[in-house]
C-alpha cells in the first residue's frame, strides 16, 4: 500500500502513454507547440509495464492511460492487453479526445479497457472546429457510437466549459447526454502553461445550481470512477452530470493518483512541480527492489495540493505533457 504524507491511500496511477495529439485545443496545446518528447526517450511499452506492475504490488488498483492524445501510439491495445492482465489491476481506464476511437474501440475493449472518458466541448461543429484547431465534431460523434456498440458502458463526455466560449452550450449538452446515456463531466479549466491560463474561468458553482433545477438533479453518493468529480443523478436514476471543480472548491484532501509521463517522469501532482525521473533507473539496471524504493520516496514527495487560485502562474508544463 502506499500512504502518502497526508494520510492519502494512492491507488491511482495515470500513465501518459504520449505527449503528442492531432489535436490543438486552445486550453492545452499551443499551435505552433514544438516542444515534444524525443522517441528514444518514450517509455517503451516494457518499461511502462514494469512500472506499471511495481505499482500493482504496492497496492495501485486503478490505472487510467492518457495522453497527449493516447490513440496517435501505435499499437495501443497491445500494452493495454498487457496492463490489464497485471495481477492486482481492477480497473484500466482511457480518457481521449474521440478522433480515432471508430477505428479502436472494439480493440479496446476486447483488450480489457474497462472504461472510457471522452473529450467534447460543443456539439456545434464550428465551436469544436475552433477550440481543437480540426474539424473533428464528425469523427468525435463517430468514435462515441462504436464505443458504445463496443460495450463500453457508461462513457463519460469531459467538457472543458469556458466563458464566452461553449460556456452558453452546457444545457444544449446535459440534454444531449442525458438522452444518450452518456455521463456528462463539466470541467473547471486549470491554469496549465499559458493555454490554460488563457481559457476563460467559468465558476461552476451556479452552473450546478442551474442544471439541478431544469433536470431535477439529485446528489450521488455512489462512486462513478477513481477521480476527483462530484456526481447528481437523474431522479430515474439513469443518467447524471459530474463536476470537476479544482478551481472552485478542490478535491485535493481526497488524491489518491500520481502520474507517469511518456519520459519516465513521475509527477506528484498537476498543480506543482514535485516529480523524480524513473527513466534512468530503467535504463541503468536498476532492481524491482530499486524501482519500489523509487516510487516510495517519490510519494513521499507528494504535495498537500495544488496552488492553481494563489499561484496560477507556477505551472508553465502543459496538460498535454502530464495527460490531465
Ligand atoms: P475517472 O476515473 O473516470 O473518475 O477519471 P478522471 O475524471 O480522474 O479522469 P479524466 O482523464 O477524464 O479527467 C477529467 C478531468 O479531471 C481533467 O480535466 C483532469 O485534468 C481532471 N483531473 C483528474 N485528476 C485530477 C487531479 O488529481 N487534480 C486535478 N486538479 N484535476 C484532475
Ligand atoms: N484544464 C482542465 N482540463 C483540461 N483538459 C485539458 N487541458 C485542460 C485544462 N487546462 C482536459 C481535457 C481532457 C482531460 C483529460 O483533461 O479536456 O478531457
Ligand atoms: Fe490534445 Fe487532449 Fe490537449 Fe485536446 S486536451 S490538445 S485532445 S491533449
Amino acid at each position: 500500500m502506499l500512504t502518502d504524507r497526508f494520510g492519502r491511500t494512492i491507488d491511482y496511477l495515470r500513465v501518459s502513454v504520449t505527449d503528442r495529439c492531432d489535436l490543438r485545443c486552445t486550453y492545452c496545446l499551443p499551435n505552433d507547440f514544438t516542444g515534444f518528447e524525443d522517441p528514444p526517450d518514450w517509455l517503451t511499452f516494457d518499461e511502462i509495464v514494469r512500472v506499471v506492475r511495481a505499482f500493482a504490488r504496492m497496492g495501485t488498483r486503478r490505472v487510467r492511460l492518457t495522453g497527449g492524445e493516447p490513440l496517435t501510439r501505435g499499437r495501443l491495445p497491445e500494452l493495454a492487453a498487457r496492463l490489464a492482465a497485471l495481477p492486482g489491476l481492477q480497473d484500466l481506464s482511457l480518457s481521449t479526445n474521440g478522433t480515432r476511437l471508430a477505428r479502436h474501440a472494439a480493440a479496446l475493449k476486447a483488450a480489457g479497457v474497462a472504461r472510457l472518458n471522452v473529450s467534447l466541448d460543443s456539439l456545434d461543429r464550428a465551436c469544436v472546429a475552433g477550440i481543437t484547431g480540426r474539424d473533428c465534431l464528425p469523427d468525435v460523434l463517430q468514435g462515441l457510437e462504436a464505443a458504445r456498440d463496443a460495450g463500453f458502458a457508461p462513457i463519460k463526455i469531459n467538457m472543458v466549459a469556458m466563458a464566452g466560449v461553449n460556456g452558453h452550450e452546457i444545457e444544449a449538452m446535459a440534454a444531449f447526454c442525458i438522452e444518450r446515456g452518456f455521463l456528462l463531466r463539466l470541467i473547471e479549466a486549470m491554469p496549465m502553461g499559458e493555454t490554460g491560463r488563457a481559457a476563460g474561468w467559468l465558476d461552476l458553482g451556479p452552473v450546478r445550481d442551474r442544471l439541478v433545477e431544469r433536470f431535477g438533479l439529485v446528489p450521488q453518493a455512489r462512486e462513478l470512477g477513481g477521480g476527483p468529480a462530484r456526481y447528481y443523478g437523474t431522479p430515474d436514476g439513469q443518467a447524471g452530470i459530474g463536476f470537476i471543480t479544482p478551481m472552485s472548491q478542490h478535491f485535493c484532501a481526497t488524491c489518491n493518483r500520481v502520474r507517469l509521463s511518456v519520459d519516465g517522469t513521475l509527477y506528484l501532482c498537476l498543480g506543482q512541480e514535485e516529480k523524480v525521473e524513473l527513466r534512468p533507473l530503467l535504463r541503468n539496471g536498476g532492481s524491482d527492489a530499486d524501482l519500489e524504493r523509487a516510487i516510495r520516496a517519490a510519494i513521499e514527495l507528494k504535495p498537500r495540493e495544488h496552488d492553481f487560485t494563489r499561484q496560477p502562474e507556477k505551472i508553465v508544463r502543459f496538460m498535454s505533457q502530464t495527460g490531465g
